[in-house]
């Protein structure tokens, strides 16, 4: 297979962070060589401590501690530390409400606005340890409510606004939090979103929960329930502006974020405060090239580690100007994501596959009718990204001038682990290249043994690393059995992948049962617990489809109990019963009604089988522990008769 190459052009290369691939591998080296020099002195250079650490790292598999004994504070590195610097009027969140309405929020009244609901949050009685769960659309008080926590020490879950009232409630639960922090609804499609509605639903099973805070987006009739329920504007109006960030551990738990695995039961995962935050700014630096002058958007929703990571807490720490927008890529018009590069000068714009390959779909004019030349660096994040669409993204928005920078990472990684440094590395369309300093990814076989180059296996990471995930929230027995178990000792990212002979990475997708749409993780196991929950439905099993736009589709199988059932009408039912239970990002694409699942002598469903049935329409490999060979046939000739 010829591959093309993009190497970065000499313009870029010469004003790049990072400017060479001697540059590079000089980074690699030293911190592959010198690990505890290599952080202990950016560690020094590049954050606030109000103690200096005794020791970089300690690694006791698989639990490690980065910089134990230091002093810190998150919101204080992101906030305080630029006030004396000439940061303190340039804008931090940039914002664009749904409606076109905007605000501009620069350091010095961003660090204003945390303060002042730091001293709520202090007010209501919350400290260094407790729990809040934030379930708000994507306004500025989203970031500074998820500030004023990390001011105090509270640990914040930040649960995406497109989560059912049953997601949500799980998570509360599972984090045992006494605080939520919401609003009455958010944008999206020019319609609202009523967020205010499943917290009171998903309160009505919560009772660890004292306080909820409710900020007003929408201005929509809402209950408030008395001795619980309080308005954000009302509370907020007297509080004082001093408050100062509370010196905390370095291994102080910044955040918990559920993200889907094998089973049912979502995962928390848990990052903690100064090695996160060492390495999402470093990132910033290295992938997207930060200069003090760029306009930065990352277009993720901050619901998942992305805006966490890239829009809120590696932006801000590295005190650039982080660009947030509310609502969706194609209102009122597909042409949004053009309109706000151009209206406010974009320079790095970082998104997803899904989204490119959307755009892409509607042809270039959208595009080209708007001023894109700000434009000087683009990344792609979530998902493999097809060559085609790599191809389109570089050509039509970035004409031909924008290095793109892959980007591979996960939930429990934390920061950005496989990328191109763009001013130094040639781009492969297709492949996220090289691993960042002290990361060192390998792709090996069952036993942990190195796969030759061009081989495919499992991706794993050797070390720990600073932003990695620490722990399971309340579960270090799953966190041992799903990362550091399948090859002993060495963490396992479930991902296949292979090594070209230029050492460059190629992600080839996940190798457990968890489905990745639009960039989201889901676990076919949580479609299928929402599936049988449901009166009609026997069994289920559920695979992800190959889909053109969002990648992967959720694809359900389903048997159903006996009875007189019209399958159109329940196919509706089913999809929107996945929608509520879960969320409407999980809406299945398909229901296939079977009379049975093929499955093993022991009934354990063969999802491999399913998977291969929806991408080839046939079945192929080894089905000797099949228990019912027709089920086979009949599902796979199915879809001719659809
Ligand atoms: C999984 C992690 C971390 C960003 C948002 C997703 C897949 C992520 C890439 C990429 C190919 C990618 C992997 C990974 N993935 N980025 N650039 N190329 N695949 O976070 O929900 O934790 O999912 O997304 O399969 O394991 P997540």
């Amino acid at each position: 297979m010829s591959e093309s190459i993009y190497p970065p052009s000499p313009e870029f290369s010469s004003q790049a962070n990072v400017p060479s691939m001697e540059a590079y591998e000089a980074l690699y080296e030293k911190a592959r060589e010198h690990p505890e020099a290599f952080w202990g002195e950016l560690a020094e250079k590049e954050l606030h401590w109000f103690e200096k650490w005794n020791h970089v790292f300690e690694w006791n598999p698989p639990f490690v501690k980065w910089f134990a004994g230091g002093k810190f504070n998150v919101s204080y590195n992101c906030l305080d530390r630029h006030l004396a610097t000439p940061r303190k009027n340039k804008i931090a969140i940039l914002w664009e409400g749904e409606p076109g309405d905007q605000r501009m929020i620069s350091y010095q009244e961003l660090h204003r606005l945390v303060s002042r609901f730091a001293n709520v949050l202090k007010g209501l009685g919350y400290k260094a340890g407790d729990r809040s769960i934030i379930y708000m659309p994507m306004v500025p008080e989203l970031p500074i409510a998820m500030l004023a926590c990390a001011r105090l020490g509270i640990i914040h879950s930040v649960v995406f606004g497109g989560f059912s009232a049953e997601a949500l409630k799980a998570r509360i639960l599972d984090l045992e939090a006494q605080l939520v922090i919401t609003a009455d609804g958010g944008f999206r499609r020019g319609k609202e979103v009523r967020l205010k509605d499943a917290v009171d639903q998903a309160l009505n099973d919560c009772p660890n929960v004292k306080d909820c805070i409710v900020l007003k987006r929408t201005n929509s009739q809402i209950h408030m329930q008395e001795g619980r329920d309080q308005w954000w504007h009302e509370i907020d109006k007297d509080a004082s502006e001093d408050c100062p960030a509370v010196p905390l551990d370095a291994e102080h738990p910044l955040y918990v974020l559920y993200t889907s695995g094998t089973t049912g039961k979502p995962k928390g995962i848990l990052h903690t405060s100064a090695g996160y935050l060492l390495q999402t700014t470093m990132t910033m630096k290295w992938v997207f090239d930060l200069k003090e002058e760029d306009t930065y958007w990352c277009t993720a929703d901050i619901g998942w580690v992305t805006g966490h990571s890239y829009t809120v807490y590696g932006p801000l720490a590295a005190g650039a100007t982080s660009v947030m927008y509310e609502g969706a890529p194609d209102y009122p018009a597909v042409d949004r994501f053009w309109r706000i590069v151009e209206k406010y000068r974009i320079s790095i714009l970082y998104t997803s596959p899904t989204a490119i390959r959307a755009l892409l779909r509607q042809g270039d004019s959208w595009p080209n009718s708007h001023d894109l030349s700000s434009l000087r660096l683009l990344g792609s994040v979530g998902e493999p990204i097809n060559p085609a669409a790599w191809e389109w993204y570089h050509r039509v928005i970035g004409k031909g001038r924008c290095p793109i920078v892959d980007t591979w990472w996960q939930t429990e990684t934390g920061s950005i682990m496989i990328a191109p440094m763009p001013g130094a590395v040639p781009a492969k369309p297709g492949s996220g290249t090289l691993p960042m300093p002290g990361i060192i990814p390998e792709v090996v076989d069952f036993n942990g043994n190195p796969m030759g180059d061009g081989k495919e296996g499992f991706l794993i990471i050797r070390r720990p690393w600073p932003g990695m995930l620490r722990t399971i929230w309340g579960d270090p027995d799953r966190f041992k059995e799903q990362y550091w178990s399948r090859i002993p000792g060495i963490y396992f990212t479930g991902d296949a992948a292979r090594r070209d002979s230029d050492g460059y990475f190629w992600i080839l997708g996940r190798v457990d049962d968890v489905m990745n749409v639009s960039g989201h993780r889901l676990s076919t196991m949580e479609v299928e617990s929402a599936l049988v929950h449901h009166p009609a439905v026997a069994e289920a099993a559920v695979v992800g489809k190959p889909h053109e736009i969002t990648g992967q589709a959720v694809c359900c199988f389903v048997t159903l109990k006996k009875g007189d059932w019209d399958h159109d009408q329940l196919g509706k039912d089913l999809r929107q019963w996945v929608a509520h239970e879960i969320g409407a990002f999980a809406r299945p694409e398909e229901i296939r009604f079977a009379e049975s699942l093929p499955k093993t002598r022991s009934g354990k469903i063969m999802r491999r089988l399913l998977r291969e049935i929806v991408t080839t329409h046939t079945v192929t490999g080894d089905v000797t522990t099949l228990e019912d060979i027709n089920v086979l046939s009949r599902l796979a000739t199915q879809h001719d008769e659809d």
